[in-house]
Order: structure tokens, then sequence, then C-alpha cells
């Protein structure tokens, strides 16, 4: 069935609102904080929130495949229509009390993100974007900043659970990097990590190793909003997550540069990264 996208987002902010609501019912009371890894989290609100969302967009789109962190969707027919869900990005501070974390929903169509909603409860922030219609924080457009120069910025990035080789010399590239701007914020939920960019609060936002469902709503969110989102060559923003860069667009190249220079995988690099034309 194809999908309205005024109507995919009516739902999509059912489905927000609904998750923002219950991740507030449990904030500061949870009675269950568990690990899928050494500091990997889950908690019951993560497990609700996500149920909820699903049963939301099943209601309305029955035959659309969704992606969701905590579950596995597998339908019969593989649909053109993809919904990429965080249920709760930012589990680790919502766990300690820390008001930075959101729900993240994205809906793909062949494989193109046409709808974005990232919604931070706890601060009554909601995100959104349509494909060529601009971002909006609560209603009002927003646009990236007007930094020009990586001395003038103000970035932000984040660390991956698992503690492998990528994740040890992404500290290199810190340091790197934070020698050379402002500063290199560390808040700990990708998907507003995104919308901060959007927003012009932050300049650029790169990370190693996130997935699907933490930059599906919120790159385009950043990308309505005049920034541009690509991996650490300045190729395709990367459907998996891996090496993303995003950024006003005026800085790109020059953080591209450090990251390709000392990025993990600055050692296999064979060609120097380029910026697509349309900017993904
Ligand atoms: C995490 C956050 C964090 C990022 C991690 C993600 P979660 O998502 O987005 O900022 O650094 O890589 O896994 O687990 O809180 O949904
Ligand atoms: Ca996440
Ligand atoms: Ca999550």
């Amino acid at each position: 069935m194809a999908a309205d996208l005024s109507v995919a987002l009516k739902v999509a902010l059912e489905a927000a609102r609904e998750a923002g609501g219950i991740i507030m019912k449990h904030y500061r009371q949870l009675q269950r904080v568990e690990k899928k890894g050494a500091v990997d989290l889950v908690t019951e609100a993560d497990l609700a929130c996500e149920a909820a969302i699903v049963a939301t967009i099943r209601r309305s789109f029955p035959e659309h495949t969704i992606i969701a962190e905590e579950g596995d969707y597998q339908q019969a027919r593989a649909s053109d229509y993809r919904w990429v869900i965080d249920p709760l990005d930012g589990t680790t501070n919502y766990v300690h009390g820390l008001p930075m974390f959101g729900v993240s929903i994205g809906l793909q169509v062949h494989e193109e993100t046409e709808l974005g909603v990232v919604l931070n409860p706890a601060q009554g922030e909601e995100f959104v974007a349509l494909k060529g219609q601009g971002a909006t924080l609560n209603g009002k457009p927003i646009h990236v900043s007007e930094v020009d120069h990586l001395q003038d910025a103000l970035l932000v990035t984040g660390f991956a659970y698992r503690h492998d080789e990528v994740f040890h010399r992404s500290f290199d590239l810190y340091r790197e990097l934070h020698d050379r701007c402002q500063g290199v914020r560390r808040l700990g939920a990708a998907a507003l990590d995104l919308c901060y960019v959007a927003a012009g609060r932050l300049d650029a936002f790169y990370e190693a190793n996130l997935n699907p469902w933490d930059i599906c709503a919120g790159a385009l969110i950043c990308r309505e909003a005049g920034g541009v989102t690509t991996d650490w060559r300045g190729e395709s923003l990367p459907f998996s997550g891996e090496r993303v860069l995003a950024s006003n667009g005026r800085l790109h190249r020059e953080v591209m540069a450090v990251l390709a220079r000392v990025g993990p995988d600055a050692m296999n690099q064979d060609k120097p990264g380029t910026i697509s034309p349309d900017g993904h």
C-alpha cells in the first residue's frame, strides 16, 4: 500500500508522543535495567516504547517493513516502505536521570529517508522533517549554523559500546579534533546530536560505529536544515550508521580531512573523500 507522507507523519508523531509519555512515566523510577553488553543498557522503557511504536505503525501500515533496535519484525514480504526506529536513544543518560535522550522514528521509501521525527520528551523538543520541506523544532523552522572554520566550531561525537580497536583509535581522533576547535562534546544520544547540528547548536557531529536507528531520522532533519551528511570519506551516508559525519556543510571538508588522516581507517584510505553533489 502506498503511504501518503502526511498521513505517515501523523502516525510517526502519534507514535513518538506516545513513546515520550512512556519514557517520562518511567523516568527516575526504573524497575528493570539490564545489560545487553558490559555497558550497553536496556530498560523496561526501551521495550515498552518500542512495542507501542510498532503497534501504532502496524495499525496504519501493516505491510511496511520495520527495523527497530530491540526487536526483530521480519515480514513475509519486503515492502518499499521501511520504518527505522530507536525507541529510546540515550538509554545510559536516561538510566542516570540525565535529560538527554529521545525517541527517533524515520521512514524510508525505496531506501531514501522521507520523514524523520526525533522527540526529547524531557525537554519538550520535537524535531521534524519531511524530505524537501525543511526541518522544524516545535513547529518553527531550524537551520544549521554559519560557522566557517574548525577553530570557531563546537563539535560533538559519541563512542560505541564495543571497546574494540576502532573505539580506541577514536580517542586519537578526539584529541586531534579537540585541539583544533572550541570543543568536542559527548552528549550520549546520537539522534539528538544530529538534531543539534540541524538547529545550529553544534556545528558538526561524527561517530564511528552507529546503527541505522541512531541516524535515520536525525540525518534527514540535519539535511533538511541545510546540513550535509556523508561517511568519513564524503561518500553517501551509510544506512548502517558506520563512520557518520554530519555538519553545517561549511565545515565538512575541514573535519573530513582530519577524519581521513587520523580516523580508524586512515591506514586504508586509498583516495581522498568527495562530497556527492546532493550533499548526502
Ligand atoms: C547510543 C547513543 C550514543 C552513541 C551510541 C549509541 P542507545 O544509543 O546514541 O550517543 O554514542 O553509539 O549506541 O544505545 O542509547 O540507543
Ligand atoms: Ca541509539
Ligand atoms: Ca536505543
